[in-house]
């Protein structure tokens, strides 16, 4: 069925194999414990090059069934997810989406959608004002639920050996996104994620992140004084893993300033609280 398991690639197929492409440091003493789901997690890439294969029978619902079996704050659910199959409309949405040719390649288009519709209907069927539905609070929740949905429908469908690469650009243009997909009043795409099979022909690495001492803090958190030293090698590791997938030299430090530190860099989400408000949601109800 699949054309990139975790087993087909044999040098990375321990924990400790994994720890040492992610990280580019020998891994831990005493070695991780082995497990297949946590594996498969940490053998995770995005893929921005897809086969047009389909994806068998079945395996968008077993994806959307482990995307309902995450947590969800108070069991709301307060998500949903529209599947897009249909060639045009991946099109459109690629067009609208910051022009990401792979949209329309993959063959699957999911978008995550952070949904107080649903909660609506049910506060009117009870002739209630639901005054909780406005709080700046429930749309974090409903945003917080979605993400842990979509990124358990990611595991899932990479369990299968399909990739996936998440699309936060469906919130460049939101309100043009929500009307291509038909979305409701109180609904945003949070974030879209295309899958398919991986183009045999443009392999991808696994991406180094920062060491793991930077981001785990133990009982309280810890300024860190080599925080520093630690960026700068890993801005090496970076920019020396770019290079050799023949992409441009780029550091970490560098990606970061360049999304942070540059307004055109937002294509268009600096204007999502106005976007927010002319799409039902309102965010201010104390
Ligand atoms: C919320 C979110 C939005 C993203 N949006 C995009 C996107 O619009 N285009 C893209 O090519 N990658 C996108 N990505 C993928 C990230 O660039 C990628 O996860 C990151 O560079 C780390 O690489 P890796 O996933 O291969 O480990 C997004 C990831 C997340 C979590």
């Amino acid at each position: 069925m699949s054309d990139v398991t975790v087993s087909s690639f044999p040098a990375l197929s321990s924990m400790n194999a994994l720890w040492q492409a992610r990280y580019g440091t020998r891994p831990p003493t005493p070695p991780l414990p082995e497990s297949p789901v946590a594996r498969s997690l940490m053998a995770h890439r995005s893929v921005r090059a897809f086969s047009p294969t389909a994806l068998p029978e079945g395996v968008l619902e077993a994806a959307v069934a482990a995307a309902q079996s995450a947590s969800t704050a108070c069991n709301m659910q307060a998500w949903s997810v529209v599947a897009v199959q249909d060639e045009q409309k991946r099109a459109r949405i690629a067009e609208l989406a910051g022009e990401q040719a792979f949209i329309a390649q993959a063959p699957l288009f999911l978008a995550w959608v952070a949904d107080l519709s649903r909660l609506e209907q049910v506060g009117r069927a009870q002739d209630c004002a639901l005054p909780g539905r406005d709080m700046l609070d429930t749309f974090v929740t409903s945003v917080i639920d979605t993400a842990l949905a979509a990124q358990n429908a990611a595991a899932a469908l990479e369990s299968y050996g399909l990739g996936i690469v998440y699309v936060g650009a469906v919130r460049n243009q939101p309100e043009a996104i929500a009307t291509e997909l038909g979305l409701p009043p109180r609904a945003l795409a949070v974030c879209g994620m295309s899958v398919g099979y991986p183009d045999r022909n443009h392999p991808t690495s696994i991406r180094p992140r920062l060491p793991q001492h930077v981001v785990l803090h133990r009982e309280r958190y810890d300024a860190q004084p080599s925080a520093p030293a630690d960026i700068a090698a890993y801005d090496e590791r970076v920019r020396a893993a770019r290079a050799s997938q023949d992409q441009p030299a780029r550091s970490w430090s560098e990606s970061v300033l360049a999304r942070l530190d540059n307004a055109a860099a937002l294509h268009g989400r600096e204007h999502l609280p106005q976007a927010l408000r002319a799409m039902g949601f309102r965010l201010d109800q104390a």
